[in-house]
């Protein structure tokens, strides 16, 4: 039997093999295979071993070099138009996320120039940015709308990121973030939006999207509103995550156990209660140091939250406010700035990043039967990856069973 592509003598091939999001010390277990060799058939795995004696079409020397499952991004927002680069000398002045927003920067500012662009724009902004989510490894990613924030724009966007699924080679699952901000048309009746969300959007966007999202916040969308979006939505399919507690505490760990949320993401605010709940219901909290970088503001408190057993997930927020497109820097930051050891920062990066986005069954680790989404780092063992900052490491990534990057570079 013809393999169609073999890695062997890989230094460490890191499967992370796990059957459910990680928590506590399984989050160090990186299923090693020292000296390993993995290969693959029908754009699956097909063998993980030791020596694998067996013909392929194409063959890698891995020697000296790290073997690991394609990083899975599960939160970015990543259509948008333009970019926000003028607001860095204001946060440097002291205004604060919020007082930003409020004054119609930040969210309103991107859904301004966003409005105003068509699909074809959008598509080919989208395409660039994944080609350098994969030139650094990501191979899976999670985007959500948000910047339309009325049905004809939020539905453009939709499509947008269904479009890029369809011709890029990073697998892209869409969420619908209609409830992003309080559109400035009704910033006066906050409620009429909500049900414009629910009678005239939800009923459009059924097989656009997989998630619907809220970002639940101070003057933003209350726990009420959010409530009732992320309930109205399950009735549509929509599986519900939500931006909880990210800059006050507002209930929203509570709310994301309460109505069965898959994952409930940012968490800087939260209760100790709230997080215990998540952890009780095997909610994943998806942590995403880069947002804490960019707006200059704690961090969550990942060692904590993984006492408590929250399975704990990574991604990059990659927004305007947080241009971040590598999954390496925000393992980096994940360990120097949250604490977390570099395997607990792979396993959040990988397979608890695939369950995070329901994928958990069919990516974030290399085992057989799985799909054949490999990276192959140019470091001798995973301690180097947090270690080796702000340069990448990507020396290879096989997407399908197919190499989309070789020696840094895509191939077209
Ligand atoms: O996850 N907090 C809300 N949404 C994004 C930021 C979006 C933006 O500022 O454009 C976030 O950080
Ligand atoms: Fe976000």
């Amino acid at each position: 039997m013809k393999a169609e592509l073999l890695i062997k003598n890989a230094a460490q091939v890191l499967t992370v093999k796990s059957r459910k999001a990680k928590v506590k010390d399984k989050l160090e277990e990186l299923g090693i295979i020292n000296d390993g060799a993995i290969a693959a058939r029908n754009s699956r795995i097909f063998r993980i071993d030791k020596k694998i004696k067996i013909d392929a079409k194409k063959t890698i020397d891995a020697s000296n070099k790290v073997v690991m499952p394609g990083f899975v991004d599960c939160h970015t927002h990543l259509v948008f138009s333009g970019s926000r680069e003028n607001e860095l000398k204001i946060k440097l002045e002291g205004k604060t996320y919020l007082e930003i927003l409020e004054s119609g920067g930040g969210i309103y500012a991107t859904v301004n120039k966003t409005r105003k662009v068509d699909r074809k724009e959008l598509v080919a902004l989208g395409l660039r940015r994944l080609d350098e989510m994969l030139l650094s490894g990501t191979t899976t990613v999670e985007a959500k709308t948000g910047y339309g924030l009325n049905p004809e724009d939020e539905i453009k966007c939709l499509k947008v990121i269904n479009e890029l699924n369809k011709r890029h080679a990073v697998d892209v699952v869409p969420t619908f973030l209609g409830a992003h901000a309080i559109p400035l048309e009704f910033k006066n009746s906050p409620d009429k939006y909500v049900d414009l969300i629910i009678r005239n959007m939800f009923p459009k966007i059924r097989n656009l999207a997989e998630f619907c999202d809220v970002f639940c916040e101070k003057n933003v969308f209350t726990i009420e509103q959010a409530r009732k979006i992320l309930d109205e939505g399950k009735k549509f399919g929509l599986k519900p995550k939500i931006h909880a507690d990210e800059i006050y505490w507002t209930g929203g760990a509570e709310l994301a156990s309460e109505i069965g949320c898959i994952s409930a993401d940012h968490l800087l605010e939260s209760s100790d209660r709230g997080i215990k709940k998540m952890a009780e219901k095997g909610i994943i909290g998806v942590l995403l140091p880069g947002t804490s970088f960019t707006t200059m503001e704690k961090y969550a408190d990942a060692r904590k939250y993984i006492d408590y057993g929250l399975p704990v997930a990574l991604g990059t927020d990659f927004n305007p406010n947080c241009w971040i497109l590598n999954m390496g820097f925000i393992i980096a930051l994940a360990c120097y700035s949250m604490r977390m050891t570099p395997a607990e920062a792979i396993s959040a990066s990988t397979i608890n990043a695939a369950f995070a986005i329901n994928r958990g069954k069919e990516i974030g680790s290399l085992e057989i039967g799985k799909k054949a989404d490999i990276l192959i780092l140019n470091v001798p063992n995973y301690e180097s990856i947090p270690y080796k900052i702000g340069m990448n490491i990507v020396d290879t990534v096989i997407k399908n069973g197919k190499v989309v990057v070789e020696n840094w570079r895509l191939r077209k």
